[in-house]
């Protein structure tokens, strides 16, 4: 991808001066472009695709069948949502039975083991363009950095993306802290967060197949 420096830079600044207050509590440091080597910056997505591929994040994000996967607890198997819990195309159940019937949005910790889990934000799949079930590191990095199959992000749209996820306790954050007993996504999502600034500023580097 290429990085429009100015308008790049530009967004990225006018984060900056916002932080804090409208960040969730996160950090956005940028280096400068160019100060992060290629090397790096694949190995900033490694890590990026360990979190991605973990069951806390690509449960949700699966393909047309919008069949959600469950990973129980003590299993490392992953299979289809009980109870045939199908989202549509809606992605959000509205044809059967809406995610929220079962997953409530709320602030409030997820305790309790095998409840359905919550967030602050709505549950719901991922869009489909968004799938990472069944594809490789490869695959996902190339959708990850493509406008078309990201939701129009540029880097900067990526990092206020998890910024405004950890300010209202989104999906994303949720993630990282599932309680409930469940394992949580590798590392923090500050250091998610600084991952994906540094495979952004390299340039969005993708592995060879
Ligand atoms: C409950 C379902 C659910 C879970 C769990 C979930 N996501 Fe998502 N994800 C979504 C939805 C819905 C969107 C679309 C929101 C948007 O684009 O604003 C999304 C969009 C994204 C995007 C932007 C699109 C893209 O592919 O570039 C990223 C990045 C992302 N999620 C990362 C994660 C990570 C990391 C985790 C785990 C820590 C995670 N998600 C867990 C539902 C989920
Ligand atoms: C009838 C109630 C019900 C509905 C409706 C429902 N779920 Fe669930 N969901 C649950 C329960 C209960 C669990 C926890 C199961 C456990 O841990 O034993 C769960 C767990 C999950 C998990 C966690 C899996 C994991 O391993 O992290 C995901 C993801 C999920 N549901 C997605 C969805 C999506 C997306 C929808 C809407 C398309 C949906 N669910 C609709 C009851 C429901």
């Amino acid at each position: 991808m290429k990085l429009r420096p100015a308008l790049f830079l530009g967004t990225i600044l006018g984060l900056a001066s916002v932080a804090l207050a409208d960040t969730g509590g996160l950090t956005v440091t940028v280096p400068p472009e160019g100060s992060v080597p290629m090397a790096e910056g694949l190995a900033a997505w490694d890590r990026i695709n360990e979190v991605f591929t973990h069951p806390r994040c690509i449960n949700c994000h699966v393909d047309a069948d919008a069949v959600p996967l469950w990973t129980l607890m003590g299993e490392t198997a992953t299979r289809p949502h009980g109870m045939n819990i199908i989202g549509g195309e809606s992605r959000i159940g509205a044809q059967t039975l809406t995610c929220s019937t079962c997953h409530v949005t709320s602030e409030r910790p997820n305790t309790l083991p095998h409840a359905p889990p919550h967030a602050n934000m709505d549950w719901q799949l991922a869009p489909v363009e968004f799938v990472w079930t069944g594809r490789t590191s490869s695959e996902i990095c190339a959708q990850v950095r493509n406008p078309d199959t990201n939701g129009d992000r540029d880097l900067a749209g990526l990092i206020e993306h998890i910024t405004h996820d950890a300010e209202v306790g989104g999906l994303i954050s949720w993630g990282f802290n599932p309680g409930g007993g469940r394992d949580a996504a590798p590392g923090t999502l500050q250091s998610h967060l600084d991952d994906i600034i540094a495979w952004g500023i390299a340039g969005m580097p993708c592995p060879e197949e």
